[in-house]
């Protein structure tokens, strides 16, 4: 079986990160979301995958991931032009697929449970298609399947009136009918090819499709609030793990770190879990659970918890303590010393600054 990731739609929703990064490429605890995800595929058994791209992310893809030797995977890349819908994205990697059943992931997709019985029971009970489903709360935001016994009888998009609670959460397994729905269906009224019009067309034309329902925490890193959400789930596993950083000058330490190479922390206070990458530096400051800290961080004089900074950003000189918050790649926070006080603002579009 092969197995084919999504990556190339525009992810409005993370703006303005997205201007300079794919969203599957953010780190969450200091790691690529899109490296849990191949690892979920690895450990179920697929080595082979077919990465869908866009025309203007694919050069990041590959310089982070290669062709996937470094980790076990052999990657191709393969470009949708246009993220037209789901549908639109497998139908992109129908020459790669070679007609072979195939694993579906969307690339911004954290699951906890493993593949194997998925990938087992699919090929065991001979599936056209078989879809990963789990129970929520809110099923009015997600693709809901109705379920008699294993059998789905129905899915629909975003349903105002849900008739399940089982949401679609983004890793489907399918044979090469899925074809026949993808080229039977039309997009929908918000523009796209709908995965699950194509799963509903093999339905209606009695292909066998089931639901495999897991019970374990997953996430969709679509929103800000979903990767801050990620990142404390991850951070709660850490182990402690220190390596070669210089830690001195009264600084203390509580809880599960990890610490990489060249860190320096000078007289501050670091409650874990906490992440801190290569090269960071921080200096009289209190860095709070379930901050993940990026390469080359200078934080000074401030106080940071429950937060993601990407690498080279700086926080120096703030008096009030940063919370629930994402600061980019090379973004500068800090405040200004000489009267008078007023706040002076660079913000890249698409940006949200809320003021304690
Ligand atoms: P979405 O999160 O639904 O879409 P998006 O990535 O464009 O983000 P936003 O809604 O914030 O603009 O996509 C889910 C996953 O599927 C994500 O990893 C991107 C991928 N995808 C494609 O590869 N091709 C597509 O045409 C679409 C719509 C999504």
């Amino acid at each position: 079986m092969k197995a084919i990731i999504l990556c190339a739609g525009k992810g409005t929703r993370l703006r303005p990160l997205t201007f300079t990064s794919a969203k599957q490429l953010i780190p969450v605890a200091n790691k690529p979301v899109i490296l849990y995800s191949i690892e979920k595929i690895k450990e179920a058994g697929i080595n082979e995958i077919g990465m869908i791209v866009n025309t203007e992310n694919i050069q990041a893809f590959q310089e982070t991931l290669g062709d996937g030797s470094n980790f076990g995977a052999k990657l191709s890349y393969i470009i949708q032009a246009d993220p037209k819908g789901l549908a639109h994205a497998v139908s992109t990697a129908k020459d790669f697929l070679d007609g072979e059943p195939f694993l579906m992931y969307l690339g911004d997709n954290l699951i906890q449970e493993n593949l194997v019985t998925f990938v087992k029971d699919f090929e065991k009970e001979k599936l056209n298609a078989s879809i990963l489903l789990t129970p929520v709360d809110d099923p009015s935001r997600f693709g809901v399947a109705v379920v008699n016994g294993n059998t789905i009888s129905r899915v629909v998009e975003k349903p105002q009136n849900p008739p399940s609670n089982l949401a679609i959460i983004g890793v489907y397994i399918f044979d090469s009918s899925i074809f026949d729905g993808i080229a039977n269906i039309k997009p929908s009224w918000r523009g796209e090819y709908e995965i699950t019009d194509a799963i509903q067309y093999l339905i209606e034309h009695n292909y066998k499709v089931q639901g495999h329902i897991i019970y374990g925490w997953w996430k969709d890193t679509g929103r800000p609030e979903d990767l801050l959400e990620a990142n404390r789930r991850i951070l709660e596993n850490v182990k402690h793990s220190k390596k070669m950083g210089v830690i001195n000058g009264g600084t203390k330490i509580e809880g599960h770190i990890v610490i990489e190479e060249g860190v320096e922390i000078v007289n501050s206070v670091i409650r874990g879990p906490v992440s801190i990458d290569q090269n960071s530096t921080i200096i009289n400051s209190y860095i709070g659970p379930y901050t993940s800290i990026g390469k080359n961080v200078i934080i000074e004089n401030a106080e940071v918890e429950n937060s993601i900074l990407l690498e080279n950003a700086v926080v120096r000189n703030v008096g009030v303590r940063i919370d629930a918050s994402i600061i980019g790649k090379n973004a500068n926070v800090s405040s200004i010393d000489k009267k008078p006080k007023v706040h002076n603002f660079i913000i890249g579009d698409y940006s949200s600054i809320k003021l304690g």
